[in-house]
């Protein structure tokens, strides 16, 4: 297969890069910025980099490769990118530091022409279709000292066996798909990420049996739609059926059968694709967390018909209650927008009203961005910003007394924590989460790190709460 061949060819380039670096000592930096997908391909960059040669360090200062991998989903980290590319001029002038920007931002040409242009130093420009290049273009910089643009329109293919370092050693995020097909209106990711495309079913078990082999005890499955798994047009004509796999719904019994992983999470399914065999997939299988993120983006039927986000409202309102009603204990996280073009207070109070309603566990709250190519940046009526801020508190202020009377519900109960070792903040503490991922703080031996353990809740604490280990 085409595929193979090419990872094979990566294998001999990531060879040659090995024997120039040899003895060389040398480090490398990497920055990630966005969603949980992005730190799932960084983990694949930083497989290939040290494989080469490179050990990590914090301080870009001192290494020898420096690497971003960006996100444009939102304006803030193309001036968090741009500050960082200045800042490294004086270094790489110094050092002769290796500059590599990957990821979505660099699938838009207004911004390659502008590092071209004010950053003419950077020696890397890779996409997010050839992201398993990089030992090419690293060895092609290295022998040629050329600066090098390695970005291609057209859907990358979905490459398997790619090196890659891990995060942690008790969770793994596992991308079981790429690219979007919906055109939501106010987002990039369709334009920078390409059309669904999803992986075999195979692919993801061996990787998921690999990593319970290895002792994770947590997998986060990954894709900008995940129940729109195998249901892409190509798949739909080959009519792939795996082991009993054939749909996002069968995908996750089988990996609930697999032994040694105990939590499954997904992020992120689209409210209009969340059909019955999903929620009833969730309920019966024991290992599927019971917190589900369900992006919600506007409560408005008006906004959210600008949006094309193809559900109501009522729709949305709907569907939660009958999630809760067959999954026992379902808890809800979600992504809200607020101030998106022709957004009306009446709109607004939409958005604060089913909020209200469903009692979210968690909301992460966004201000509208305007994306350059999408249909939302050309609407006329855009929020001004002060309004949009205005908002944007508002729902906040609702969100944390929200999540205040939340936490209350825990105190008291008893809830099976996944302990992940000592807390960063009082080391003479452990953390771990529960199944609704929220961050519990306890006394206890650092031997019961990826474990699961029952612990009494004693108090909460907004973004976190404390347990005690029950003394049978
Ligand atoms: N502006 C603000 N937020 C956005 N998101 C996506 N595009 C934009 C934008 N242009 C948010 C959505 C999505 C999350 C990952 O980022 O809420 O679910
Ligand atoms: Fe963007 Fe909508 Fe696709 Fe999510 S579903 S990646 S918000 S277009």
């Amino acid at each position: 297969m085409q595929e193979i061949d090419e990872i094979k060819i990566q294998e001999q380039y990531i060879e040659k890069v090995t024997q120039i670096n040899k003895d060389k000592n040398l480090k490398y930096y990497i920055l990630t910025m966005g969603c949980q997908l992005n730190e799932n391909d960084s983990e694949k960059l930083c497989g290939m980099i040290e494989k080469m040669g490179y050990r990590p360090t914090e301080q870009y200062q001192e290494a020898d490769l420096v690497l971003f991998n960006t996100c444009c989903v939102r304006e803030n980290a193309e001036d968090k990118l741009f500050g960082k590319l200045g800042e490294l001029k004086r270094i790489k002038e110094k050092r002769g530091t290796i500059i590599a920007i990957g990821g979505c931002m660099m699938q838009e040409k207004h911004i390659t022409d502008k590092i071209h242009e004010s950053y003419p130093y950077t020696d890397i420009i890779f996409g997010t279709h050839t992201l398993h290049k990089f030992p090419e273009d690293l060895y092609k910089i290295l022998e040629k000292q050329n600066k090098l643009q390695d970005v291609i329109d057209i859907d990358g293919k979905v490459y398997e066996g790619l090196p890659i370092k891990r995060t942690s050693n008790i969770k793994a995020s596992v991308t079981i798909m790429y690219g979007c097909n919906n055109f939501c209106s106010y987002c990039i990711v369709p334009y920078v990420r390409g059309r669904e495309r999803s992986r075999h079913p195979k692919d993801i078990l061996q990787e998921i049996e690999q990593l319970a082999k290895e002792g994770y005890k947590e997998i986060t499955l990954l894709g900008q739609n995940v129940n729109s798994y195998l249901k892409s047009e190509e798949w739909k004509e080959k009519q792939i059926e795996y082991e009993g796999i054939n749909s996002f719904a069968t995908l996750l019994q089988k990996i609930n059968k697999i032994e040694g992983i105990e939590r499954i999470r997904f992020i992120s399914p689209h409210p209009k694709d969340f059909t019955d065999d999903v929620i009833d997939a969730i309920a019966s299988c024991d290992k599927v967390c019971k917190l589900v993120h369900l992006p919600l983006q506007s409560g408005s039927t008006n906004t959210l018909k600008l949006m094309n986000r193809k559900y109501t409202k009522e729709q949305y309102l709907n569907l939660v209650e009958k999630m809760k009603s067959k999954i026992p204990n379902l808890t809800l996280s979600t992504d809200i927008i607020v101030g998106f073009a022709g957004e009306t207070e009446e709109d607004f109070e939409d958005t604060l009203d089913v909020v209200r309603k469903v009692c979210f566990e968690q909301v992460y709250m966004f201000i509208y961005s305007r994306r350059v190519g999408t249909p939302g940046d050309k609407m006329s009526n855009q929020i001004p910003e002060e309004i949009k801020h205005k908002r944007f508190d508002k729902l906040k202020q609702l969100v944390e007394s929200q999540i205040e009377q939340n936490n209350q519900k825990y105190v008291g109960t008893v809830q099976k924590v996944l302990v992940e070792g000592p807390s960063k903040n009082n080391p003479e503490l452990l953390t771990g989460r529960t199944d609704s991922n929220k961050v519990v703080i306890f006394k206890g031996m650092p031997e019961l790190t990826n474990k699961i353990i029952d612990l009494k809740i004693i108090s909460e604490h907004m973004w976190y709460l404390k347990g005690e280990i029950i003394n049978e």
